[in-house]
């Protein structure tokens, strides 16, 4: 079959494997393959076990794989074969060198950059989905311009503005679509190209363009402006905590105002996840860069808050249990970063498993997606660490309960036969304040949740 575009998508990731499937569902005149180095993860996407759990992902690659939507490990193959090629490489917060802590690390970026460069027969368009330091599309041309070749490749930026656990719906009814350019006349051409994939199903009004810089900037932007609002709620619950204010009435309040709105506010053990922290470092170290260390400063701040609200759980805890973790057997009710995804990268979870440890705490770990990953993020951890699939199994005499991710399914169980199977005194930090605390108190527990006073019966 003959298609009317091939598309390419370097990185089968997070981002990469839901937002190729939905072109693919959305255009099936198109042919659109993955490929990515890790073996593995293309054997995964080829199976029945895909590599990252997404509500109504599984139904949308079963529809378009080996119809439109391919998988594969030949990189090379992929960027001759196809002349529109997105980028969707992990950039990671760089851990050596100059930057590190802070910057992104761009190696896989500029390897995929070079691989394109070599592999090259046709004009390509370059599509900088990861999320990228502002003016990495002038260090891209300037590698794919770095030779004689007399190929010419324009590059775009087309920031992905999906939250995991919401994927799909995410990319299916976005709020936004982002298409930055250079303003040439080659450059807009090439932003047209993407316009017209994208106006398959996204309708026009809601398709901004913008100057290239524009566009890679306004991702880190978006990143950090949502990361603030939790920072600014978690900032306030501990004020609650001391004033006897709740923090859920504050929100409430507050968040009435439509000026400011009520998503993000609610108050928890922090936020996670592979881009918050790192975009808001990058965006702190590109403003340091320019010498702008206050404006550094400012924004520095919502990740101190992040971190002190971990911190200050954990701090909680050992307070309300008598100043002692030592031999105490605590339960984390869940270990994603969110939920409805089993992806744990950043959770607030893993500082607070590390933590139970160092208190010499014995912690059993359940979640319904994300053990695989728990595993993995603490198996050099030093102590008594148990995974257990069901919660009621997991909780059994315990001393405490953490909620560590707002799974559904936490808020659904049976308090009364989790304070039976509980050592006395039992404890719940409601870390993402999902639980009525006050029926927990009257099953038995002694409750503490984020921004609210505690419940106890002594
Ligand atoms: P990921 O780590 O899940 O996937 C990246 C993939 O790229 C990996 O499978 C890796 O093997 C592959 N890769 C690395 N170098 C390669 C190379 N040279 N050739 C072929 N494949 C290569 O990362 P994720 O979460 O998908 O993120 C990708 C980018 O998207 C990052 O820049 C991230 O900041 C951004 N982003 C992530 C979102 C998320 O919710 N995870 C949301 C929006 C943007």
């Amino acid at each position: 079959m003959k298609f009317e575009k091939n598309i390419l998508c370097i990185g089968a990731g997070y981002v990469g494997g839901p937002t190729m499937a939905m072109i693919a569902h959305e255009c099936p005149q198109y042919k659109v393959t993955i490929v990515d180095i890790n073996p593995d993860r293309i054997a995964q996407w080829n199976s029945d076990s895909l590599p990252i759990y997404e509500p109504g992902l599984d139904e949308l690659v079963k529809a378009t794989r080996d119809r439109n939507l391919f998988f594969s490990t030949d990189i090379e193959q992929g960027i001759r074969e196809n002349d529109i090629i997105f980028v969707s490489v992990n950039t990671p917060t760089k851990t050596f060198g100059t930057g590190a802590g802070m910057a992104a690390d761009l190696q896989y970026w500029e390897k995929t950059a070079r691989q394109i460069l070599e592999h090259s027969t046709s004009p390509k368009i370059v599509i900088e989905k990861s999320t990228l330091p502002v003016r990495t599309a002038h260090a891209m041309e300037r590698i794919l311009n770095s030779t004689q070749k007399s190929v010419r490749f324009d590059v775009l930026s087309n920031p992905e503005f999906l939250a995991e656990g919401t994927a799909i719906n995410d990319l299916k009814n976005p709020d936004r679509v982002l298409i930055g350019s250079r303003e040439t006349e080659e450059g807009l051409k090439a932003r047209n190209a993407l316009v017209e994939i994208y106006a398959n199903w996204v309708p026009r009004k809601k398709i901004i363009t913008a100057n290239i810089w524009s566009s890679e900037l306004s991702k880190l932007v978006s990143n950090a402006f949502l990361a603030q609002r939790v920072s600014s709620i978690n900032a306030i619950s501990a004020l609650c905590e001391k004033t006897e204010a709740d923090v859920s009435e504050v929100a409430k309040a507050v968040g009435s105002d439509s000026r400011i709105g009520s998503r993000f506010l609610n108050a928890s053990i922090g936020f996670g996840g592979s881009c918050f922290k790192k975009d808001i470092l990058n965006l702190v170290y590109l403003c340091r860069h320019y010498g702008l260390d206050d404006v550094a400063d400012y924004w520095e701040g919502v990740i101190k808050i992040n971190f002190y609200q971990q911190e200050r759980f954990v701090q909680n805890m050992l307070t309300a249990m008598f100043n002692t973790l030592a031999g105490k057997r605590i339960c984390l009710f869940g270990f994603a970063f969110k939920a409805n995804t089993g992806d744990t990268r950043e959770s607030p979870a893993i500082y607070v498993a590390r933590r139970l440890l160092e208190e010499q705490a014995e912690v059993v770990i359940t979640d319904p997606k994300a053990l695989d990953n728990a595993r993995i993020d603490l198996a050099n951890a030093q102590g008594k660490i148990h995974f257990v699939d069901d919660p009621y199994e997991a909780a059994k005499g315990c001393h405490a309960i953490a909620i560590m991710t707002e799974w559904a399914l936490y808020g659904e169980l049976d308090y009364a036969r989790l304070y039976r199977d509980a050592e006395k005194p039992a404890f719940i930090f409601d870390g993402r304040n999902i639980l009525d605390p006050q029926h927990c108190f009257e099953v038995g527990f002694n409750v503490f949740s984020i921004g609210k006073r505690p419940r106890t019966h002594f």
